[in-house]
This record gives structure tokens, sequence and C-alpha cells, in this order.
């Protein structure tokens, strides 16, 4: 089934236990019925997900929370009559019948309120639906229909709301323990949640060495890659671009600095963002997809100051995602 079917034949597939991909105002949502085991186990077979990492479970009114969890603090209240609907996930104890396949086994679980009309209106008829990011495992996420197309082909009905808005995942913080964490940093930033309830929460920190495991699984799987290799823009990288004389299977991201590779650019190519770091969060995915269509082997990124960190920009999450793209694990999820 292709788009514009009504949104009700789409609801009704969820509730026959289908999957349907769906848009959110942060990536496209590969969505199962919440409360079907087999549909959730779907997810994983469709992505090629480990089966230890969990699924956020996307809700429509704050009133379905209560399916899921009885324990919400003061605190998660505030986040949620402030943030939902939008990009924050916040992390629960879960209540005993919350399914094992949508927790991973863990006694904890992530909901969600998407910020956007096809999403609410489809788990308003459907009911609560988890929904991963719909991309293959260990792809970019998608932020246009196109991009599920090419990692599925047309074998998933999908449900076409255009680009997404914001092209970052949400911000995950993890409400279950004293005092919460950020385990996945996104466009809600540490300093928006200090402001609305007055703890400033810290980042979690993964390493691959570390024998507890993550707080959070996701953290410890390599995410967000394209096939050309992504590495942060150093001066022997300059050096090297602006003595060869062939840069065509070269790209390089910048956001503040001019162009530091000399004139003619021998083929390389170069995206500029001056310094607009929310244009740069909606499109870093698609600009990964569209390198690798265009056989690009080498993207190189402007590395971010950290005085940006501080302001309300998304540029914490950028350096996340990109970090993750690089091949480094000891960052949040
Ligand atoms: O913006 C988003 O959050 C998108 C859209 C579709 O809503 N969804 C998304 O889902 O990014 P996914 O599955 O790609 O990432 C969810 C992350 C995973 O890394 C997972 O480990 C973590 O959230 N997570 C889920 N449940 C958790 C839990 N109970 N405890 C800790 N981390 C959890
Ligand atoms: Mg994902």
């Amino acid at each position: 089934m292709s788009s514009p079917a009504p949104i009700e034949s789409y609801a009704e597939l969820l509730k026959q236990g289908n999957l349907v991909v769906f848009p959110t105002e942060t990536v496209y949502g590969l969505g199962a019925s919440a409360w079907n085991p087999k549909a959730v186990q779907q997810i994983f077979k469709t992505k090629g997900r480990p089966g230890d990492n969990p699924l956020i479970v996307h809700i429509s009114s704050i009133d379905m929370v209560k399916q899921f969890t009885d324990q919400v603090s003061g605190r998660a209240r505030t986040l949620m009559q402030k943030f939902w609907p939008g990009p924050l996930t916040l992390v629960f104890p879960k209540k005993p019948g919350v399914l094992d396949a949508v927790t991973a086994g863990l006694d904890t679980v992530a909901l969600r309120m998407p910020d956007h009309p096809i999403a609410l209106q489809l788990i308003e008829l459907a009911g609560p639906l988890v929904a991963p990011s719909a991309n293959k495992s260990g792809r970019p996420s998608p932020t246009r229909a196109e991009h599920i197309r090419s990692d599925y082909g047309n074998s998933l009905p999908l449900i076409d709301g255009g680009e997404c808005d914001l092209g970052l995942e949400s911000t995950v913080i993890d409400m279950s323990v004293n005092p919460p964490v950020i385990l996945r940093p996104g466009y809600i930033t540490a300093k928006q949640i200090e402001e609305a309830c007055g703890f400033h929460p810290e980042m979690a920190t993964y390493s691959a060495s570390d024998s507890s495991g993550p707080k959070s699984p996701g953290m410890k799987y390599t995410h967000y890659a394209p096939k050309a290799k992504v590495e942060w823009l150093s001066t022997e990288h300059i050096t090297l671009l602006n003595a060869s004389s062939d840069n065509s299977g070269s790209l390089i991201v910048l956001h503040s600095m001019d162009n530091p590779v000399n004139q003619p650019h021998k083929g390389l190519k170069v995206m500029h963002f001056n310094s607009d770091y929310r244009r740069l969060a909606h499109q870093l995915y698609d600009c990964f997809r569209k390198a690798d269509f265009d056989k690009v082997k080498r993207i190189y990124i402007e590395p971010f100051n950290d005085e940006l960190i501080k302001e309300n920009q998304p540029v914490e999450a950028l350096q996340n995602r990109i970090s993750k793209a690089t091949g480094s694990r000891s960052s949040q999820l």
C-alpha cells in the first residue's frame, strides 16, 4: 500500500499485527502495536536489530502513560507537560504487563509523545506503538520517504509525510534513577531540562571496556553510519587535501570556518552550513545517504566548538551522532 490511503487503513494494518512506517518530527519510525508480541518481534527481524536493544513506546496522550508505568515523579510530570508532544523520551520503571520484547528484558520502559499530526492520529486510532527509527540497523535514520525505499524497497506500508522537521532522534532521559541522566542527547538540551525543572541532568557515558555494560543497550552499537568513512576534519586532513591532485572521493562539511582547501578544489565536494546548526541537523542523515549515492569515500566534518554546546542548539546531539558515525563507541547512544 502506498500513500495517500486514508490513515484509518494504516491503523487497521497495525491493529492486525502488521508494521507501518510513519513520520514523526524527528525521524521516520517503524511502528508496531506495543501490545502485540509477534508484531514487536517482527520489528527486530525487519530492521536486523539486536534483541537486547529496547524500543520506545509512542503515545498520543499523557493518559496513556499509566498503561506502562505507575512511577511518575513530579519532575517527570513537569517534563511531560513542558515538552510533550515533542522530541523527548522519558525512561520509567515499567509495569509488570509491559512486553519483555519491548523493553528487551529491562525493568524500565521508554515513552515519548511525538509532535507530528500523522503520528498522533495513528496512535489515537491504533493505540500505543513501538517505533524505532525506520532505518535498517546500522544505517543512518531515515528523514524522507525515499530513505525508507532505499533500505527496504517497497516492501513496507509507508505513510509519506514529507521531510521530517528536526532530522535527529529524540533526547532520551532516564527518569528511573536519581538524579536522572541523559542517555542520548537530542533537540531538548540539558539546559532546557534544567530551566523546566531545576536540575541539570548529566550525560551517561559508556566505554566498551565498562564491564557493567551501558546504561542503555543502544549505547554500545555503532549507528548512523554511511558507507563512506566519516572523520572529524583535522589540520592533517587539510594538508593532505591541499597536496592531493584528486579529491573527487572526498566531501567536507563545514559550519563556521571558511573552506580551508586551496582553489581549485580538484573535485572536492564542500557543504557549508553557515552556523545554521538546525539546518545541519535537519540534513545530516540525508547528506550521509547522498554521499553514499555519489560514491563519496571520505567525509570530513568540522569539529564543534565547546562553547556552542552550552547554547540551545542541537550541537551536542550532532556531535554525538557524528562521533558514532566515525566509529567511536565511547559516547552516548
Ligand atoms: O526520535 C526518536 O526517538 C525516534 C522516533 C522514530 O521516535 N525513535 C528512535 O528509536 O530513535 P530507536 O529505537 O532508534 O532508538 C531508541 C533508543 C535505543 O538506543 C534504545 O537503546 C533506547 O532508546 N531505549 C529504549 N528503551 C530503553 C530503556 N528502557 N532504557 C534505556 N534505553 C532505552
Ligand atoms: Mg535508531
